[in-house]
């Protein structure tokens, strides 16, 4: 089977919220825990042979949510870009956040600026992290990426949420029940080796079939 090189694989990092309710915690420490599997499967990518990771970290509905949960996601955007963008740098990932600008903190926008810049040279991994993004604004804009190769979407829900609406025309979809916080290596790996075992054809035949 032919094994891309280089995919792009784009993950709505789903289920939060409920990982911390279902432990009697406070939605938050769902959202601090969930930073955690970033880290892990950011790390895991390039050995998977995943060159672009795009990651649905708040979407342009999640202002629809509490104040107090939309400010500490925002606060921990913003200390996750400064405490993180040594490791990046080290580990040669690209880090860019796509997504509205104008409606987030000056503080937070300075921080992502700030990543970006000091990521820029990295060319193992082209790492997007999606923030006020919409999937039907992007394509308004014209602000398309390439396409996505695999979608994996946590947490149990099979729909797509205003993410990567165009990139995904021919993306394999992967659900998985496992909420964010406690995805690792091995859960991004089985979507991957899932992703090996389909077979894609774009409209036309199957490769037996094609003669
Ligand atoms: C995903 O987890 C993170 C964001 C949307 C910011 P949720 O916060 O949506 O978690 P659930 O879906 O309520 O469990
Ligand atoms: C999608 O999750 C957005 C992100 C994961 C950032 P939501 O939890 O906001 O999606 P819905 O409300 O279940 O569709
Ligand atoms: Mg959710």
């Amino acid at each position: 089977m032919q094994q891309s090189t280089s995919l792009h694989v784009a993950i709505i990092m789903d289920g939060n919220g409920r990982w911390a309710t279902r432990r009697g915690l406070p939605r938050p420490a769902g959202h601090r825990a969930g930073a955690a599997a970033v880290r892990r499967v950011v790390e895991a990518a390039p050995g998977l042979g995943i060159g672009q990771l795009t990651l649905f970290a708040f979407s342009a509905d999640n202002w629809r949510r509490p104040p107090r949960e939309v400010a500490y996601l925002m606060r921990l955007f913003a200390r996750h870009l400064r405490t993180e963008a040594a490791e990046l740098t080290r580990t040669g990932v690209r880090l860019e956040v796509i997504g509205r600008r104008d409606r987030l903190a000056p503080v937070l926008v300075a921080a992502i600026a700030a990543a970006e810049r000091a990521t820029a040279g990295g060319t193992r991994l082209r790492l997007r992290l999606a923030v006020d993004y919409s999937g039907r604004a992007a394509i308004r804009a014209g602000a398309l990426l390439p396409d996505v190769d695999l979608l994996i979407r946590t947490g149990g829900e099979q729909r797509l949420s205003d993410f990567l609406l165009w990139e995904a025309a021919y993306a394999e979809l992967y659900f998985t029940d496992r909420m964010w916080p406690d995805v690792g290596a091995a859960d991004l790996a089985a979507a991957v080796q899932a992703f090996h075992a389909r077979e894609r054809r774009f409209g036309g035949l199957p490769e037996a079939a094609a003669g």
